[in-house]
């Protein structure tokens, strides 16, 4: 395993990130993998050295922060692990989130980044990871309901309560980023150290602004969905999608007839929403020929194109042992200047995702 700093701080982290939003209950959605199925999965992370695993409050409803606590007790030594977690979206199972499901709470104080929030937040996510600090603090979101200055302020004070490490962020507008570190930084307030944001051969929107934004001011890039929800895999079908896109007895029928390999290729409808245009496909496809010219998966070479674009560690989602293995073996992929435009070649823009 390759370890590197994370941004400008100390902090080393392994180069692959486990993303722990597949492991907590299917109940919350139908492709995650309950405390049984999870366990060899991440044991096997750490046996291949990977050190630094990414869960948030939100992914089920908690349960997937309670498994991160356990297997990391179970597998690894605190000292030398780096637990991430998220705050912003609310706690609860009926709360499936993304593109899908934007829904305000109408409950008050359940979600956001006002200090009440945050310091209810932080000692959830404690409790329910069974340690006395989290290592990166992300927020999930902006809230822009919530004057920056308040929550700025209360990232630090948790912070300088011992209950947290390092702050980072994700998905948002570059100049809200950089207005965001500008006020902790006038007010010598802890600024954030990372950004996870949606990166990936088939969205790729981020290099406008935000990339040229983290690499310039020495901020870590760890984006998420690195295979697109397993759309670059090589495994998802247009058919997939009509499978899943309604709930009626039609699609119903539909899904009977898919020919899906995978419970998520057949039920992630935020992977539906996102990609699957026609260029997607058409990435895919230059991906899937290079990948066989140089006798890797999809998933190792659409790694490996990140690790050569500056990426300090792509947050990986993994539901099977191999997949850990393709993940690991990016790290020794070479690419050269015109294998990585031919990979860029079929792409075009898409609409921004991710920020709700
Ligand atoms: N900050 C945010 O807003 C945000 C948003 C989304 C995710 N995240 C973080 O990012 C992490 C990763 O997200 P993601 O799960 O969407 O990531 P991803 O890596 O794009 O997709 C993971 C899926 O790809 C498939 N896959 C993985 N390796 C494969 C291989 N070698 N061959 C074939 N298929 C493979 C698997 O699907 P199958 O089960 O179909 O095989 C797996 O569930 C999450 O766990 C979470 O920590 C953060």
């Amino acid at each position: 395993m390759q370890y590197v700093r994370l941004g400008q701080t100390g902090l080393q982290v392994s180069r692959i990130c486990l993303g722990m939003m597949t492991y907590g209950t299917p109940k919350w959605r139908p492709w995650v993998l309950d405390e049984t199925a999870s366990r060899p999965l991440v044991k096997h992370a750490m046996d291949l050295g990977i050190n630094f695993f990414d869960t948030a409050d939100m992914y089920s409803a908690g349960e997937s922060e309670v498994l991160t606590g356990k297997f990391i007790k179970a597998y690894g030594k605190r000292e030398e692990v780096v637990v991430a977690t998220k705050v912003y979206f609310p706690v609860e199972l009926e709360f499936k989130g993304g593109a899908t499901d934007t829904k305000p709470m109408n409950r008050p104080n359940m979600e956001g980044l006002s200090r009440k929030r945050i310091f209810h937040a932080v000692d959830a996510s404690l409790k329910r990871l069974g340690t006395d600090y989290i290592d990166l603090y992300q927020i999930h979101r902006m809230d822009t309901q919530t004057p920056i200055e308040e929550t700025m302020e209360a990232l630090h004070d948790v912070v300088k309560a011992g209950k947290v490490r390092y702050l980072g962020a994700s998905s948002m507008w570059a100049w809200q980023f950089a207005k965001a570190q500008q006020v902790a930084k006038e007010r010598g307030w802890t600024r954030f150290v990372s950004m996870q944001n949606h990166y990936n051969l088939a969205y790729r929107e981020e290099e406008r602004e935000m990339l040229p934004l983290c690499r310039d001011q020495g901020v870590a890039v760890i984006p998420w969905s690195p295979l697109a929800r397993g759309f670059l895999a090589g495994n998802r079908q247009s058919s997939d999608k009509d499978a899943t896109s309604a709930s009626d007895s039609a699609a119903k029928a539909a899904a009977a007839r898919s020919s899906a390999t995978t419970e998520r290729a057949k039920t992630d409808n935020i992977a539906q929403g996102y990609y699957y245009r026609d260029s997607d496909f058409r990435v895919v496809a230059e991906l899937s020929a290079l990948a066989a010219e140089k006798g890797v998966s999809n998933a190792t070479l659409a790694y490996a194109w990140l690790l050569h674009k500056g990426v300090t560690a792509p947050v990986v989602g993994a539901s099977k042992l191999p997949q850990l293995d393709q993940a690991v073996a990016a790290l020794d992929v070479a690419l050269s200047a015109a294998e990585l435009v031919r990979l860029e070649a079929a792409y075009e823009p898409h609409p921004v995702l991710g920020h709700s």
